[in-house]
């Protein structure tokens, strides 16, 4: 492990935020985590860091930030239908895919280009395009802080659902994931729920091929959200929320053309792009953040934003749509 004392960490948060952490930790292999949860985090304040794709640092970090660097990626085990492979968290996740496509394993292409490693995906259960992690996940491998055990959960152990799960739940701030183990396809499968992506691969009449619906992705996904290499963001700062059918309906009323997708249990999930976009954020600006010119659920860093006023523009934001749809955005983003 390497240990950095006072470490700035604008490059280790989409968002570019200029914060420092007064220790940071970079764990370079798995089984050094028991050392560095008895040395380090059963004494400070702590805060595990995959990409910093989903953070939101709102000041200095009064403690110590750990981060794992240790990738790689193993073939467990593999049968006529089905490959297993063992990935571990410090991997980026794009690697993974772009591992997925040289060998031919379906499954994870529609999540092509999320940034973040890969031990984050299953907090999240990140999602795309049609496709969840939790639909490929396996099982999960990790320690808890709080014992400094090891633990592994099976994919109906990790509570999965819409961009939740129990990492972020009863497991949130007692847990380092070490390995992920997907499960993937190696007969041909392809998920061309989403209308963007079926369209895009039918309009440019591209043969069925991992490569391609991973291009599509690619650029559909250039086309909508902002490169965090260039414009700072987290991705989608809300989750779409989730009303009820009857709600729905009432709204509907007032908004015919308000979009909303089947949620579990009769419910229906809103678009939270739609609704910020209706009151009149997208693509605005109040002092150096604001959100996307094409995606108005992206909150963005126009250059030298500080955490307070990417804040401001996201408490506006829950304000006016709470003001006309009486919905309250929940922030989908982790705030530090
Ligand atoms: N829309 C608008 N205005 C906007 C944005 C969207 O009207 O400013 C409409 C779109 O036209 C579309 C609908 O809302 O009809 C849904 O938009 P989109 O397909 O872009 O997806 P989303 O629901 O806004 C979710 C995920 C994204 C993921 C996309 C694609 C969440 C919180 N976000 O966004 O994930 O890439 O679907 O599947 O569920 C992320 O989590 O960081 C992320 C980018």
């Amino acid at each position: 492990m390497q240990l950095f004392e006072n470490h700035n960490l604008k490059t280790y948060n989409t968002f570019g935020m200029e914060v420092f952490a007064r220790q940071f930790l970079q764990m370079e292999a798995a089984d050094e985590i028991p050392t560095v949860i008895n040395d380090y985090l059963k004494r400070e304040p702590y805060y595990i860091l995959g990409g910093g794709s989903n953070t939101l640092f709102t000041k200095d970090f009064d403690g110590v930030v750990a981060h794992p660097v240790f990738g790689g990626i193993e073939v467990m085990e593999r049968s006529r239908d089905i490959v297993l492979l063992r990935v571990a968290a410090g991997e980026p996740w794009d690697n993974l895919i772009q591992y997925c496509i040289r060998h031919e394993y379906f499954g994870i292409e529609n999540l092509t280009a999320i940034p973040g490693l890969v031990g984050s995906a299953p907090v999240q259960n990140i999602g795309a395009y049609g496709v969840e992690v939790k639909d490929t996940i396996y099982k999960v491998e990790g320690f808890r802080i709080s014992t400094s055990e090891p633990f592994e959960l099976m994919n109906a152990e990790c509570q999965f659902a819409y961009r939740n799960s129990i990492f972020k739940q009863a497991l949130k701030n007692d847990c380092i994931i070490t390995y992920v183990w997907f499960q993937l396809s190696i007969k041909e499968h392809f998920t061309l729920t989403y209308q963007g992506l079926a369209n895009a691969m039918a309009e440019r009449e591209l043969p069925m091929k991992l490569r391609y619906v991973s291009d599509c992705v690619r650029k559909i996904r250039d086309a909508k959200l902002p490169d965090p290499k260039v414009v700072g963001n987290g991705g989608s700062f809300f989750k779409n929320p989730v009303i009820s059918a009857e709600e729905y309906e009432e709204l509907k009323c007032q908004y015919p053309d308000l979009i909303a997708y089947d949620a579990p249990d009769g419910q229906k999930k809103l678009s939270a792009g739609q609704l910020i976009e209706k009151a009149g954020w997208k693509g605005k600006r109040m002092g150096n953040a604001g959100t996307w010119k094409n995606q108005a659920l992206v909150l963005v860093n126009y250059g030298g934003a500080t955490p307070k006023e990417v804040l401001d523009v996201a408490e506006t934001i829950i304000k006016d749509v709470k003001n006309l749809f009486g919905i309250t955005l929940e922030m989908e983003i982790n705030r530090i």
